[in-house]
């Protein structure tokens, strides 16, 4: 029975990935090559924030060492996972410059290893990767035949950041792209221990694996990208409402009701480089990569296009207050967040923003930009700003008291641009215009129908 395993790669997914295996039971090796990492993961601190991680560490039960050593960290144990970074490349692909030295040292142990031992290839690479470059390195360096001496696995993870814990532990499904069943059998078991649910698992070779992987993004980004379509379209039509529209869409089970919010651009660290992924797949075998391409455009026009309607909602003076620049909430992380870009894109029109984050790091992102402060809270965000645009849906922005987004007592009430209606308490409260986006009227000027088909 598989008891030990090694995790390569202590980042936002790799470090809770490591806690839930070992609050699962098994005697995990945690490798990093960043000391801050190393030595935060010995004492039993997140070494990345995610919601739950810190009580998942104190559940380890000293289950959970820390290493720098891969080579004793694979020897210790009968699976490694590589969870490294593969930074996106020019075109798109992903760069394999830290996996490739990661599975030069894990063949390096595997040479004088006896026991068997799978790889696990969990970090998101290009269709092609696990059978070409990577099973190349593991076979030079280990001097063992993929299959016979040892196993190799892609299983690329489908969790949010934010909830990485809960999605580890009850996946929709799971990926399995195997070399051999043995190794697909050893894969499954692991996740027998570790999942709280019973998942259906996926399982094929590594090409079949590594497309379903860039395809279940892509297949996402485009229903998100559709209801933003859709939004933008309601905010034009006169007592047009998205929510509507999106909900009884999601009824139809041909189409599902998740990832139909109709908001804002999606970012993070995977949607928008999946997706590009996919599109620099196509292209570099010449297969049709229109429709990833469309997406992609079309996401990053909305921020453009929101821009736009912060403007028409602006009078001649005052700030725009931004709140939230996290892609997401419950997260530090801005990679291409609506509320970031959509700052960026304000400021260079010479436009005075002002931005908020509970999360202090992700507000630091935009610390020295020209035209752009950093309120030290929400309400000095709202306080400073004549128009106040609700980027990305925190709690605490949720939980604010109702007056301190009014402006009573002056001529021009403050205009509060909700992207994701989720302020709706704010409808109708005196000193502020309540601008729900996805909503006619939200675009300040909505089209008459009837005159326009005339
Ligand atoms: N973050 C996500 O939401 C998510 C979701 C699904 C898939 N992925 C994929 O997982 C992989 C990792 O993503 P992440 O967000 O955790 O990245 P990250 O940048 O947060 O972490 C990567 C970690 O790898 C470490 N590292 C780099 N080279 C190393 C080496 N040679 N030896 C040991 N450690 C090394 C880094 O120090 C860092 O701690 C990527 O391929 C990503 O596409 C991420």
């Amino acid at each position: 029975m598989l008891s030990s395993v090694s995790v390569i790669g202590l980042g936002k997914l790799g470090a809770p990935m490591a806690a839930c295996f070992a609050a699962s039971g098994f005697s995990v090796h945690a490798v990093d090559v960043n000391p801050q990492k190393l030595e935060a993961i010995s004492r039993g601190v997140p070494p990345v924030h995610e919601p739950g991680l810190a009580e998942l560490l104190a559940e380890s039960g000293g289950r959970l060492s820390a290493t720098n050593d891969i080579e004793a960290a694979v020897s210790a144990s009968d699976a490694t996972f590589v969870v490294v970074a593969t930074p996106s490349e020019p075109d798109g692909g992903f760069s394999l410059r830290y996996a490739i030295p990661t599975c030069e040292s894990i063949g390096r142990a595997l040479r004088t290893m006896s026991a068997y031992h799978v790889v696990v290839i969990t970090s998101t690479v290009m269709p092609g990767s696990t059978g070409g470059q990577i099973k190349s390195a593991l076979e030079r360096s280990s001097g063992k035949l993929c299959g016979a001496g040892f196993g190799l696995c892609y299983n690329p993870e489908f969790i949010a950041l934010g909830t990485v814990i809960r999605d580890f532990y009850h996946p929709d499904f799971l990926l399995i792209g195997e070399s051999d069943s043995r190794a697909g059998d050893a894969l499954s078991e692991i996740y027998k221990r570790t999942c709280k649910n019973t998942p259906a698992i996926a399982r094929m070779n590594w090409i079949n694996a590594e497309i379903t992987k860039l395809a279940v993004n892509t297949y996402i980004t485009t229903k998100i990208s559709y209801a933003n379509m859709l939004a933008r379209l309601c905010e034009k039509l006169p007592e047009a409402d998205v929510n509507v529209v999106t909900d009884a869409l999601g009824l139809d089970t041909r189409i599902g009701a998740k990832y139909l919010k109709g908001a804002v651009s999606y970012g993070g660290p995977c949607f928008p480089r999946d997706n590009r992924a996919l599109a620099a797949l196509a292209s570099r075998v010449g297969a049709s990569s229109g429709l990833a391409e469309a997406t992609d455009i079309f996401n990053r026009a909305q921020i453009k296009s929101l821009a736009d309607v912060v403007r028409s909602h602006r009078s001649e003076s005052g700030a725009i207050g931004i709140l939230g620049l996290t892609y997401k909430p419950d997260t530090d992380v801005v990679e291409e967040s609506f509320g970031l870009l959509l700052a960026l894109e304000l400021s260079s029109a010479n436009l005075p923003v002002i931005v908020y984050d509970p999360s202090a790091d992700a507000a630091r992102a935009l610390n020295n930009c020209k035209n752009i402060r950093v309120a030290s809270s929400a309400q000095e965000c709202i306080a400073e700003s004549r128009v106040v645009v609700l980027a990305t849906p925190w709690q605490e922005f949720r939980d604010l008291r109702a007056a301190l987004w009014a402006r009573p007592g002056y001529s021009e009430p403050r205009v509060v641009i909700d992207c994701w209606r989720a302020l709706s308490h704010l409808d109708g409260i005196e000193g502020l215009r309540y601008v729900k986006l996805g909503f006619g009227g939200a675009a300040k000027k909505p089209v008459s129908v009837s005159s326009s088909a005339d």
